[in-house]
């Protein structure tokens, strides 16, 4: 199963984005445009996990509509992220960004860790 990679790869991507704007606003811009292109390559192993562990949920799931909203979650939850880190390179207000991403990723861990039924073991 590839719930493992799924959950490092969106374990990673939290540290990578937090790194990312602490660079930032260390005013280390080169340094932080090389993490969110780390942070980007690593999308697309979420995507490529998450879309794996979604094709358990094609054809006669009774949970197939929970697993579709978990999935676009968590496409918002990438972004979320990408919306916040563009507008305060920006320096303007991320407020959207941050919601987006907030809410997003509510929504990923209770449908991910508490309503659908795959797990780490
Ligand atoms: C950064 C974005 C994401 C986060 C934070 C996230 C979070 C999670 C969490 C917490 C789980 C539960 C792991 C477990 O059961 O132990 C999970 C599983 C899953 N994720 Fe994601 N995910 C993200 C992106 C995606 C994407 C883009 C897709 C779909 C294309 C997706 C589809 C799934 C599916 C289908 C499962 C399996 C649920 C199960 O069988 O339990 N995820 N994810």
């Amino acid at each position: 199963m590839n719930t493992h990679l799924h959950v490092t790869a969106w374990g990673l991507a939290i540290i990578l984005f937090v790194v990312a704007l602490v660079l930032h606003k260390k005013g280390n811009e080169k340094a932080g445009k090389i993490v969110q292109m780390i942070l980007r390559l690593d999308y697309l192993l979420i995507l490529y996990s998450g879309g794996d562990l979604i094709m358990n949920y094609f054809g006669d799931s009774p949970m197939m509509a929970e697993a579709i909203v978990k999935g676009l979650a968590g496409v918002g939850v990438i972004a979320g992220m990408e919306m916040t880190l563009g507008k305060i390179k920006d320096g303007d207000s991320a407020k959207v960004g941050w919601s987006v991403l907030l809410i997003s990723l509510l929504i990923t861990i209770v449908l991910g860790f508490f309503r659908l039924p795959g797990g780490l073991a």
